[in-house]
């Protein structure tokens, strides 16, 4: 059915008290977004003709994120309630004929829910519809009083509830859809009977059944939809529900993981088919998984490009960069923004890399730092390699030719450029270019002085213990007595 007599209010502009937080309650996290935006992600498919968010507490922030969505904003200043809310909204409603409301703080909805509360209301003829949840604990939330099996009479809040109604486990989501021109006469009746003083949107419900109107309930088939977030026990266990959606989704599309209560995936991230999650996973971001890659236990992939048959080994941390087919890391490797490895590339354990690219087949093995480097292809950069890429003010480039090798604890200092086929002397400090098919050596010749050591511990020896020293048989004994001494 089209939508286009139909607006989307969002109410967020409460502070959140209960979550003791300096940040507005909305602009928390749960499933890798925002609280408001996975709200407003929701309702985008419903095709309503305007979307408008309601801001108060931290009005710019929540703005900043939901303007870019496509929302209107208007603000209610002060905040005295869902009520007030929407006689905040009233204005930029217009002539929408239906409205959908929902609370800026119940994340989980998803649009096919909102879809059949929509049809219900236009099928019943309500003045409202509320979707409603029956839950096992239904402590915090508003609960629903029925007036026969179809219509509801009222909804009173936990803290108006009488002995009796303590029973009732038919809960309020704050989700609801209205026929406005029944709203506001409704809302004008509403008065703020209630410890806060505040204009409850809940106390409409018993002013449209006195006045004879239509109140229909829509119960969520999953009631763990309609969650909202009032405590940080509340996000915890929101966020929870999300990210095992998310691991459902991509274990439907082919993909292995390994104790999947562990692994935490962002919404945005893709991964292909007979991919392999180990535990303890985190793929964060825009992080897009190729097909047949191992991502090993422990390791935190942030907004990373894998390509086919990649492997991570487990304790890798990536940010910011494409890793092409083949490639393999870790265990114990870093990589900062702004790497492209390309196909076959290895990259060893406790190797950090910044704004670096690797060409075809080229090795880092063990214990290196690559800064600013560009390397060809089938180079081998030995254990212990640094690019000294920084001189306390600026950053300078390495470049690294094809087939180069690079001893081991070999320095780099930049700006330098290592020519094609080139070789670098282990323990190098290289400070000038080094031409293709060179062999650089930068570090101080060795001299070998024979006895030099049996000489040596020998004068230790008679310094320790004059006496017996001029006694060489016996010296055996003395050297006991010695570290006896010792
Ligand atoms: C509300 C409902 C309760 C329901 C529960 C479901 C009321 C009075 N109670 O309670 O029946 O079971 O949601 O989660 O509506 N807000 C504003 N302006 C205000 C006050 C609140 O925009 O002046 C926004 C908040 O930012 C929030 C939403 O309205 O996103 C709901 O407010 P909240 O304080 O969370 O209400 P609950 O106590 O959870
Ligand atoms: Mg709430």
């Amino acid at each position: 059915m089209s939508n286009h007599d139909l607006a989307i209010v969002i109410l967020a502009a409460g502070k959140g008290t209960r979550l003791k937080s300096s940040m507005a309650k909305v602009l928390h996290s749960a499933g890798g977004r925002t609280l408001i935006e996975n709200v407003v992600r929701a309702c985008a498919p419903v095709g309503a003709k305007q979307t408008i968010v309601v801001v108060g507490y931290q009005a710019e922030q929540v703005t900043q994120v939901v303007e870019p969505l496509g929302a209107e904003i208007v603000l209610q200043q002060p905040q005295h309630g869902t009520g007030h809310a929407m006689q905040a909204a009233r204005r930029a409603l217009g002539k929408a004929k239906h409205v959908v409301v929902l609370p800026g703080d119940a994340p989980l909805v998803r649009t096919e829910t909102l879809k059949a509360l929509i049809d219900g209301h236009r099928a019943g003829n309500a003045a409202a519809t509320i979707l409603t949840a029956v839950l096992a604990d239904p402590s915090g939330y508003g609960r629903i009083v029925r007036k026969s099996e179809t219509a509801v009479g009222a909804i009173v809040e936990e803290s108006q509830l009488s002995e009796e109604q303590h029973e009732l486990n038919e809960i309020n989501s704050s989700i609801y859809c209205f026929t406005l021109e029944k709203l506001w006469p409704a809302l004008g009746h509403v008065k703020p009977n209630n410890k806060h003083r505040e204009l409850y949107l809940t106390d409409t419900i018993a002013v449209m059944t006195a006045a004879g109107e239509t109140v229909l309930a829509e119960v969520a088939a999953d009631s763990r939809e309609v969650l909202g977030c009032n405590t940080r026990a509340d996000l915890a266990e929101v966020d929870r529900i999300f990210r095992e959606r998310k691991r459902a989704a991509l274990m439907d599309g082919g993909v292995t993981i390994q104790l999947p209560e562990t692994v935490v995936i962002d919404p945005e991230v893709t991964a292909g088919e007979d991919s392999v999650l180990g535990a303890g996973v985190q793929l964060l971001g825009k992080t897009r998984i190729g097909a047949r890659c191992h991502v090993g236990t422990g390791s935190i992939l942030h907004d990373t490009i894998l390509g086919d048959d990649v492997i991570i080994q487990p304790h890798c941390v990536t940010t910011e960069s494409r890793l092409d087919d083949r490639v393999q890391i870790g265990p114990f490797a870093r990589l900062r923004p702004g790497n492209h490895l390309k196909a076959d590339v290895r990259i060893g354990n406790f190797v950090e890399l910044k704004k670096s690219t690797l060409g075809e087949g080229s090795k880092a093995n063990h214990l290196s730092y690559l800064g600013d480097a560009r390397v060809g292809s089938k180079s081998n950069i030995g254990a212990g390699t640094i690019t000294c890429n920084y001189d306390g003010f600026h950053k300078f480039p390495t470049s690294i030719g094809n087939k180069v090798f690079i001893g081991s604890d070999s320095a780099l200092v930049a700006p330098v450029r290592i020519g094609d086929g080139a070789y670098v002397a282990a323990g190098s400090t290289i400070t000038e270019n080094v031409p293709a098919d060179a062999l650089a050596i930068a570090r101080g010749r060795q001299a070998n002085k024979p006895g030099w050591a049996s000489r040596k511990r020998r004068e230790l020896a008679a310094a320790e213990n004059p006496k017996k020293s001029k006694r060489p048989r016996k010296k055996a004994k003395s050297r006991r007595t010695s570290k006896k001494h010792r």
